[in-house]
């Protein structure tokens, strides 16, 4: 392999981990904040860098949350929505699916219609002027109540049309999968698909609890599922797909460095793994990104690389006939690199 990376450049990819309000940008944070009279408490886009200092997965949390309040009118989520399609368009994502958390809006007072169709209308841009196909997934936030949550469920049934599943995301430790058993089975009533994050900061009972009393067909994250043989044998068995993100597991600390990042075992060891970039305005970079900072630290061969893109066009929620379309590409690719 002559570039590794410039082969990555050049694959086709799909993205199924990326919250939308985790790719708002510094300068467009700044923007926001300018056009609709907000306070933040930072001077200059340097400061905010200094302010990305994270510990674990709350100390990002209380930060990316103050972050989205600059998020008002329907033009803002549609700019910050914008703006990740471009990144798309530069690290080759043919299809991405992404997340928003509407309790984040809702409870400061923004509509659920604002939020979603800025979101919709920049991702249905995205189709017309630039071809990237997409689908949108709207999280419960795990810290808020059961009772919030059934709220939510509630206020998105206008907009079902526009929303493929339900996720559930925040903070993992204390709030475990049953807290959410019951909404998360009506919402498979109203016909949304379901995943959820689990086994990032959480351990493997996370994970077998989200399997076995949520019926999540993705698990996000997943990487603690190594301490347990039976739950690998499992997953590699029913070959559950893992949406894997390795540059937010080192930033929030799951791992000490990419090097230690287990993402290698877990291919070998033949589970349905993907990369993706979760928060990547906070976590220093998009898809791409991603896999430059594995090659650097781990020796992913260019059939690994392969497999785990092909990986995310498979897990993803697109129709069969599109799904082959785009592995197609895949392929010719790979063919011009051999
Ligand atoms: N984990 C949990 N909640 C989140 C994350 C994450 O990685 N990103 C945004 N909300
Ligand atoms: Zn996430």
């Amino acid at each position: 392999m002559k570039d590794i990376k410039e082969f990555i450049k050049k694959l086709p990819k799909a993205e199924l981990h990326l919250h939308i309000e985790g790719s708002l940008e510094p300068e467009l944070m700044f923007k926001l904040a300018k056009r609709n009279g907000i306070k933040i408490p930072y001077k200059t886009v340097e400061e905010v860098k200094e302010a990305y200092n994270f510990t674990n997965l709350q100390s990002f949390l209380d930060i990316y949350y103050a972050g989205a309040k600059v998020l008002i009118t329907k033009q803002d989520f549609y700019d910050m929505t914008w703006d990740y399609i471009l990144k798309c368009k530069e690290d080759n994502i043919l299809h991405t699916e992404i997340f928003f958390d509407p309790q984040t809006h809702t409870q400061r007072g923004i509509s659920f219609e604002t939020v979603i169709f800025g979101i919709k209308e920049a991702l249905d841009d995205a189709q017309k002027k630039l071809g990237i196909s997409s689908k949108i997934i709207m999280c419960f936030l795990r810290h808020l109540s059961e009772e919030k949550a059934f709220e939510t469920l509630e206020q998105s049934l206008p907009y079902k049309d526009y929303i493929i599943g339900v996720g559930l995301d925040s903070s993992e430790l204390g709030n475990p999968p049953k807290k959410f058993e019951k909404v998360f089975n009506e919402a498979k009533e109203h016909g949304y698909k379901l995943v959820a994050h689990a086994g990032e900061e959480g351990d493997i009972s996370y994970i077998e609890d989200a399997l076995d009393l949520l019926h999540i067909e993705r698990i996000d994250h997943g990487v603690q599922a190594i301490n347990s043989e039976a739950l690998m044998q499992r997953l590699k068995e029913e070959q559950i797909p893992l949406t894997v993100c390795p540059n937010s597991n080192i930033e929030l600390k799951v791992f000490e460095n990419y090097k230690q990042h287990n993402i290698k075992q877990l291919l070998d060891y033949g589970l349905n793994v993907t990369v993706n970039s979760d928060d990547p305005a906070y976590f220093k970079g998009y898809m791409n990104q991603n896999f430059f900072n594995l090659v650097d630290n781990i020796p992913l061969t260019k059939e690994d690389i392969v497999k785990l893109v092909k990986n995310s066009f498979n897990s993803s929620f697109i129709e069969e006939k599109l799904k082959q379309e785009y592995i197609k590409r895949v392929d010719e690719v790979v063919e011009k690199y051999e």
